[in-house]
């Protein structure tokens, strides 16, 4: 029996996170969480932590994520109601009495259930063997549907005079088998009719496998009816919690972490015909934040794949739109689309699963890339026109429930924003015209040595700037001891040049003892040898030039830092990862 959300709510009020894991894991506190060892891996760092605020504990090492009835469900191997049983009673309440109505409400649910087990059986075992029903079966057949596909989904034909409902009359209260939806009654001729007749039957399970609802198809076309229609809302199927094959597909999600989401029963039944089972339909109407949540429940990555025309795309945006609210560290949303006039199914069984899968891999894009082309498609380049789009960005930015990622949304539309408009950007432009101007100079020979890459080149500049002025460097060795070098062989160079300017007195590049095929690729490539060349070197030349270059090879250093970062918080969307992220593009744009 359910609950009612206020008791639930009440004990979850009494008992902190903190004080019901504390009795199983020992919990220092940190800022406004609570770290540990995780109770459910074999760890030595802390990755677990709980948040009183928030109600929450995750767990970083396994995304064990939840409450406090999660937690004791899980650590102590128990049911949902005898978690609360036992929660309830540390919290110093009564247990929960089911009223006279929560009694009623269990015995129609049980009837509800059984009326749909009943009629989902009776028509799918009509549609296999019914001799009459042969014209559905050719449909099926026209449609590449096997047996073994009716079978897999359970689909059914409800013939067009059907007569079960007095079958079903006779187990059954009218006003139940009313209840259900499969059945309204005709005020005109005193009757109840089947509402899915002339139908072929989709049933639609709970999550435990159970149908509580149909979507039904006509098999010849009527333009007075609609091609699909669905069970309506009953007090046990709400149609924005449910999602079609979720019951099935979940259970792959210990092998795979994405799943399609497609708009059609015919788009999921063609997939899985094409062996590509991870993959739920949403019912006809618009995507609910509930339909995300269950699905991050099971998957990090969902892939939305309407139809490619234009209500698809429409369809898509109001998608993107909604869902990103729901967007949470380690979860993603996708979207695909499909060439013009495909849907899932037309797609998959003419190309077959292996172009479908490589075709996803090439031309998924995720959720804030897709919103922001959809709108940056409308956006004229006048200031007006981009403050409209940046404002749009920033307020759909703002419906995000979670902080980091909200953070981390805003900062990819911004930095996208400040590309397409450069005098917002100079200090990038600035960076850029630098490198630029240093490889005109140098042009002839960089095309000659284009395996020479960047970064070496300016280490060349620093070992040509240092061997040219080795008096200078060695009464001024604290200047060049901590510069990053990135190529092995000129760090060991550099090292070898330090060692022995510390160690002899008058030293010239003969008794340095180096590599004569390194000195002469040096003194061939190094860019800065152009700025050196007749001029006789002072003292101060020679320090900015040392700080020019140690400052390049420093953005070099942080340039790589910081793409290493992102795609580590592609992966684990840390808060820790993302504010060390941050602080490196501050100190990047500072520079
Ligand atoms: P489509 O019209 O794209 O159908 O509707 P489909 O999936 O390609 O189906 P086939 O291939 O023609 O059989 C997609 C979904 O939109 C809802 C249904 O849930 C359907 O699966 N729909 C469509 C309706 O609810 N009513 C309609 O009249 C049409
Ligand atoms: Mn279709």
């Amino acid at each position: 029996m359910k609950y009612p959300k206020e008791y639930l709510d009440e004990i979850k009020t009494r008992l902190k996170v903190s004080s019901v894991v504390s009795k199983v894991v020992s919990l220092k506190k940190r800022g406004k969480e609570f770290v540990g060892l995780s109770p459910f891996k074999n760890e030595k760092t802390p990755s677990f932590t709980v948040n009183d605020e928030k109600e929450f504990y995750h767990c970083f090492a396994t995304s064990e994520h939840g409450n406090i009835f999660d937690f004791v469900m899980k650590t102590q191997n128990l049911r949902f109601g005898e978690a609360v049983k036992y929660l309830a009673n540390i919290a110093g309440m009564q247990p929960y009495l089911f009223t006279k109505q929560d009694e009623e409400r269990e015995k129609n649910w049980k009837e509800y259930l059984s009326i749909y087990s009943n009629y989902v059986d009776y028509y799918h075992d009509q549609l296999l063997k019914n001799e009459k029903l042969s014209y559905a079966r050719d449909y099926l057949k026209n449609r590449s549907l096997g047996k073994d596909d009716v079978k897999k989904f359970k689909i059914g034909f409800v013939e067009k005079n059907p007569s079960f409902f007095d079958e079903l009359k006779k187990e059954f209260s009218e006003k139940t088998l009313l209840e259900s939806g499969l059945f309204y009654f005709d005020e005109n001729k005193k009757i109840y009719v089947e509402r899915f007749r002339g139908r072929l039957i989709f049933p639609i399970n709970n999550i435990s496998g159970q149908p509580i609802a149909l979507g039904g198809r006509i098999i010849q076309n009527f333009d007075y009816l609609a091609k699909y229609i669905n069970s309506p809302e009953t007090p046990f199927f709400k149609k924005g919690s449910n999602l079609y094959n979720l019951d099935q597909a979940r259970k792959l999600s210990n092998k795979l972490d994405h799943i399609f989401l497609v708009e059609g029963y015919m788009d999921v039944v063609g997939l899985c015909k094409n062996e590509i089972e991870n993959v739920v339909a949403n019912l006809g109407t618009s995507l609910t934040d509930k339909q995300i949540l269950v699905l991050n429940q099971f998957f990090g990555d969902i892939i939305i794949c309407f139809d490619g025309d234009e209500s698809g795309y429409k369809a898509a945006l109001r998608a993107a739109e909604n869902s990103i609210k729901e967007l949470k560290p380690e979860k993603q949303i996708s979207f695909l689309f499909l060439p013009n006039k495909e849907d899932p199914d037309s797609f998959v069984n003419k190309n077959g699963k292996n172009f479908f899968l490589d075709f996803t891999k090439e031309n998924k894009i995720s959720i804030h890339q897709f919103i922001f082309s959809h709108y940056k498609k409308q956006t004229e380049n006048n200031p007006s026109s981009m403050a409209v789009f940046e404002k749009k960005l920033r307020s759909i930015t703002n419906t995000i429930k979670d902080s980091f990622i909200k953070k981390y949304i805003l900062e990819y539309f911004l930095e996208k924003i400040a590309e397409l408009t450069p005098h917002s950007n100079q200090n990038k432009n600035k960076f850029f015209k630098k490198k630029i101007k240093s490889l005109e100079s140098t042009k002839k020979i960089y095309i000659e040595s284009e395996t020479i890459t960047g970064v070496e080149l300016k280490e060349y500049s620093l070992l040509y700037l240092i061997l040219n002025n080795l008096s200078f460097f060695q009464s001024n060795i604290h200047l060049v001891e901590n510069i990053k070098i990135f190529t092995e062989i000129n760090k060991q160079i550099l090292n070898s040049i330090i060692d022995k300017l510390k160690v002899k007195d008058q030293i010239d590049v003969d008794n340095l003892n180096l590599d004569q095929q390194l000195l002469d690729k040096i003194n061939k490539f190094a860019p800065i040898k152009h700025i050196l060349k007749n001029k006789p070197n002072n003292d101060d030349q020679v320090i900015d030039l040392l700080d020019d270059i140690s400052k390049d090879l420093f953005n070099h250093g942080l340039e790589l830092r910081i793409q290493e970062l992102e795609s580590k918080f592609s992966k684990d969307m840390s808060e820790r990862t993302f504010n060390e992220l941050k602080e490196l593009k501050n100190e990047r744009k500072s520079n």
